[in-house]
């Protein structure tokens, strides 16, 4: 799993004049089973979420409302995603830095987790994560 793994992945969107639908499948759309959904909300304008990198869990990332961006990070190079659509996810595979930044005043991040949450499972300090990815080389 790399960087290259990580991915927009187009959800599928009905279109209907009384309002518009997504769904999300998890192993079809989501290309992991989720067992958790968290969502970050009233962001201050300028915060940063995120910061970490995750030793097992998949995530999928949705912007619900209003935009923000996610910088991923494989130790060695970055990739920004712009979200701003409820109908675009962003895979993210383990062993990937992320941070998430400029969010809209209004947005809503919805996470889609593989597994529970489980603070054994986080790289919270940078260097401990560059460290583990040249170990594990
Ligand atoms: P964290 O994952 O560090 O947030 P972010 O990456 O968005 O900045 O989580 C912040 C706090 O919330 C931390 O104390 C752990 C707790 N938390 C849970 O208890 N359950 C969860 O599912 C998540 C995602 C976080």
């Amino acid at each position: 799993m790399s960087l290259s793994d990580c991915r927009l992945i187009d959800l599928p969107k009905i279109q209907d004049p009384r309002g518009n639908l997504t769904f999300i499948e998890g192993g079809r759309h989501a290309p992991f089973e989720f067992k958790r959904a968290y969502y970050l909300y009233d962001v201050p304008g300028g915060s940063e979420r995120g910061g970490h990198a995750h030793r097992d869990l998949s995530q999928l990332i949705i912007a619900m409302s209003g935009s923000f961006d996610v910088i991923l990070d494989d130790g060695y190079r970055e990739k920004r995603f712009h979200l701003n659509r409820s109908y675009f996810s962003l895979y993210v595979c383990p062993m990937i830095w992320r941070r998430l930044e400029n969010f809209s005043s209004g947005a809503v991040c919805l996470v889609l987790a593989s597994e529970y949450y489980d603070e054994a499972d986080y790289f919270r300090d940078y260097s401990e994560f560059q460290r583990h990815l040249k170990g594990a080389a």
